[in-house]
């Protein structure tokens, strides 16, 4: 096995490392608004979720190499409510596109050709095109570092969730009708089909 000391090795290296082996990531695709009303929609695939009283969820901005943070970082503070929209492959290019850094004063629905659809609970827009969307009304921000690079995790409580009826089976979402799209290592995604998934019972004996 090759060793690598972390401490040795640069920001690009690290981020080389991490998004390859931690992989495949789901993406949250993050509706926000700005204390004056600006909309933002950028992609995050540092994402996970975890519990379900309160129904939890995390995603995680990292800051640009000079510590500047990003815009969604930004508004959810400000605001303390988002919308993390689900990404599917019929997404993943207009997804992709705006992930550009538009300037803060630019909103990624009209800039990448989403549409806008109503939120329930919240106030940013959920994104129409989505398959489903969760509401989400922020906990914390945990920072982990201050400087360049250093990631904020954004804790949140799904408050509310929006699904297509064409994806749920007897009233539950069904993998087999979402093809997610999932972010690994350098500019690779992957893409999750009926083909692709298989199912596993849990054990029931040692
Ligand atoms: C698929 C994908 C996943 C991404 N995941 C993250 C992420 O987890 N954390 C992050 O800081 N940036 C991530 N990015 C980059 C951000 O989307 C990008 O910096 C975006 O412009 C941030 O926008 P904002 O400043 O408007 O919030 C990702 C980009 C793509 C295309």
């Amino acid at each position: 096995m090759a060793q690598f000391d972390v401490a040795s090795l640069s920001t690009h290296e690290r981020s080389a490392f991490i998004t390859a082996l931690v992989a495949p990531r789901p993406i949250a695709f993050v509706s926000t608004l700005s204390a004056s009303g600006v909309g933002n929609l950028s992609p995050f695939s540092f994402f996970m979720a975890a519990g379900y009283s309160p129904l939890s969820v995390a995603f995680a901005p990292v800051r640009s190499r000079d510590g500047r943070e990003k815009d969604t970082l930004r508004n959810v503070r400000a605001t303390g409510d988002y919308v993390i929209n689900i990404a599917t492959y019929d997404l993943v290019a207009r997804l992709n596109q705006s992930s550009y850094t538009y300037p803060a004063e630019v909103d990624e629905f009209d800039a990448a050709g989403f549409t806008r659809a109503p939120s329930l609970r919240v106030r940013p827009p959920r994104v129409a095109e989505a398959v489903a969307a969760l509401e989400c009304r922020l906990f914390q921000v945990v920072e982990h570092g201050n400087g360049g690079a250093s990631a904020s995790y954004v804790i949140g409580e799904v408050v509310h969730i929006h699904v297509r009826d064409d994806v749920l089976v007897d009233g539950i979402p069904d993998n087999r009708r979402i093809e997610h799209v999932a972010r690994l290592g350098a500019n690779a995604f992957a893409r999750i089909t009926p083909a692709t998934l298989f199912d596993l019972a849990r054990p029931t004996e040692p």
